[in-house]
């Protein structure tokens, strides 16, 4: 072997083990970067019992009572849109908490008292009443449906 040729074939060599090394720095980053991924959404309560109880059930509660007759003044619809828009984005937050099982019935659900809830916070925010009792009753009737299938029948509300 000439001298030449002995180093090229060294700097073909060093050029492919550097573009190797290169390569699995650039797998080994992207991994790190998924596993610490901190823009994705994740529960701070796991505990679905805990996540209703302090998110769902308080928030009902005080909206219940709003809902039984049609608003005298702006203080009530703002107390409508206020618990209404809680319960729809808790929807959302339902989408993080699939259980293993029936996730597909879960999802359904959750999206329901999302997009009524969202439909009965527009309603408020229209002052109408009727639609928004409507969407009301659609929104717990969806709660239900969920407690019946997932909570064993428990905590079935009245509107
Ligand atoms: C996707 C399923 C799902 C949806 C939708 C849902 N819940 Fe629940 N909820 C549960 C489960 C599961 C439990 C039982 C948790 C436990 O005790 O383990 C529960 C329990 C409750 C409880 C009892 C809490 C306690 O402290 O005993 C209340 C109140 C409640 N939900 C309100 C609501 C309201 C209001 C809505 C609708 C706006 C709603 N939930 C929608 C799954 C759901």
């Amino acid at each position: 072997m000439t001298s030449k040729l002995r180093f090229y074939s060294f700097a073909t060599l060093l050029f492919l083990v550097t573009a190797g090394w290169l390569w699995s720095g650039s797998i080994s980053l992207q991994a790190a970067s998924a596993a610490d991924n901190k823009d994705a959404a994740e529960p701070v309560e796991p505990d679905m019992h805990e996540f209703m109880e302090y998110v769902f059930q308080p928030t009902f509660k005080r909206l219940k009572p709003v809902m039984a007759a049609a608003p005298a003044d702006n203080q009530a619809w703002k107390a409508i849109k206020a618990d209404s828009l809680i319960l729809a984005e808790g929807g959302n937050l339902l989408l993080i908490r699939q259980p293993k099982d029936d996730a597909a019935d879960w999802i359904k659900h959750s999206v329901q008292v999302r997009d009524f809830g969202g439909q009965l916070y527009r309603a408020a925010k229209a002052k109408d009443y009727t639609l928004a009792r409507k969407h009301y009753e659609s929104m717990v009737k969806n709660c239900n449906a969920c407690h019946q299938q997932f909570a064993g029948g428990e905590h079935i509300l009245t509107p």
